[in-house]
């Protein structure tokens, strides 16, 4: 199959910087585009970045040269790309402006922004957990009046280190959870360097956090019913976010309450066993194994364990059963991969290996 044409919008940022790297060599996508803000329209990219670089890799040889486009320029940037991976820090109502300028322009637009979170026919996609929830890009295009375009967006980096596991264990029906994440500073775009008040720290604070770490799970969960994605309505989760002295991995500590209360066992059967269509179809950056379970007791740790299987998997480990709830445990997540490009990348490649980019 003929490769896709993508372009980054938000392409200097920290996440964008990670789409530049994690898209060098893709098999299915060729990067025509990469653009950002006003300010830095017709700048060669390495320029743009070379005091800004974040990223622990060196800056690909094939995106050096190109010289910035603006990411507003619908018009122009749509004839040169079949995607878009979007990345910016604007507000809310611009961005849902322009990634449905976007979506109405015939391109597939993959979102990491949240704007577009909660639009009830936009997927917001785990692929392993809720590729199902594609169903409704048809009702989306009819809205839209499109006939190829439309927008997926990503959830949040902090309910990646718990809502798969509570997904893997659906049948048993989680009823309560009880989170706490404890979130790396690169979540919030920031290096030790930018952000050094962070060092030796620990803030009890991320603004809207809570939220959406209560939220969205249920819309990952959900299904899709008249064209529309239906919220689950269970479980009722309750969350803290922590701001902790991690460049990257969210760890999240979870108690879960069951309707059906499974065995230790029968939990850790359906962690090793968990499968998706990124799995199934071998998608180029879908982990091997989903979610890992470690037997230490120490374990994940954040510098053992955040970047196995490429950063794409969830670690989970110190599974027991707990005085008040059924069970509690820990997972561990790699933010800026797993819940930042590397998961909007898998988004892409699930909807290039489907055929959404043909059509
Ligand atoms: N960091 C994470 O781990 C993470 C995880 C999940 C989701 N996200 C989301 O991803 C998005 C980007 O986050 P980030 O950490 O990469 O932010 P960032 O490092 O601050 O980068 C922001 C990007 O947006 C561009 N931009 C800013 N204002 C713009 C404007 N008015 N018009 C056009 N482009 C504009 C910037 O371009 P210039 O360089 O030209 O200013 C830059 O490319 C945010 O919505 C964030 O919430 C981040």
């Amino acid at each position: 199959m003929k490769k896709a044409r993508v372009g980054i919008l938000g392409a200097t940022g920290m996440v964008g910087q990670r789409f530049v790297t994690l898209l060098e060599n893709h098999p299915y996508f060729e990067v025509t585009v990469l653009a950002a803000s006003k300010r830095n329209e017709g700048v060669r990219y390495e320029d743009a970045v070379s005091d800004r670089w974040k990223i622990e890799l060196p800056i690909p040889d094939y995106a050096k040269d190109m010289k910035l486009k603006v990411v507003q320029d619908v018009e122009t940037v749509s004839k040169d790309v079949d995607l878009v991976f979007s990345a910016v820090d604007m507000n809310k109502e611009e961005i849902i402006a322009f990634e449905e300028a976007y979506a109405k322009h015939e391109v597939v637009v993959v979102s990491n922004n949240s704007a577009n979170r909660w639009t009830d026919d936009v997927p917001m996609l785990i692929p392993e957990c809720n590729a199902d929830h594609l169903a409704v890009i048809e009702a989306q295009k009819k809205r839209l009046g499109s006939k190829k375009g439309f927008i997926v967006v990503k959830p949040n980096c902090s309910i990646q280190s718990y809502t798969p596991a509570l997904v893997a264990l659906k049948k048993f029906k989680p009823k309560r959870v009880v989170v706490t994440t404890y979130q790396a500073i690169s979540g919030a775009g920031k290096t030790f360097k930018s952000w050094p008040e962070m060092i030796e720290n620990v803030i009890p604070y991320i603004g809207g956090e809570e939220e959406k770490s209560e939220k969205e799970p249920l819309k990952v969960m959900g299904h899709v019913e008249n064209g529309k994605i239906v919220n689950a309505s269970e479980p009722l989760i309750t969350c803290q976010c922590v701001r902790v002295p991690v460049v990257n991995g969210h760890t999240a500590a979870v108690f879960v309450e069951f309707e059906e209360k499974p065995t230790i066992e029968e939990i850790r059967k359906c962690f090793s066993e968990y499968r998706g269509l990124p799995q199934e179809l071998a998608l180029p950056h879908a982990p091997k194994q989903f979610i890992h379970y470690m037997e230490e007791e120490d374990r994940p740790q954040v510098k053992l364990d955040v970047n196995e299987d490429g950063g794409m998997a969830l670690m989970i480990g110190r599974l027991r059963e707990d005085s008040m709830f059924d069970y509690k445990f820990i997972g561990l997540s790699h933010n800026t991969l797993r819940g930042a490009a590397g998961g909007g990348l898998l988004s892409a490649e699930l909807l290039y290996a489907k055929g959404y980019l043909n059509s």
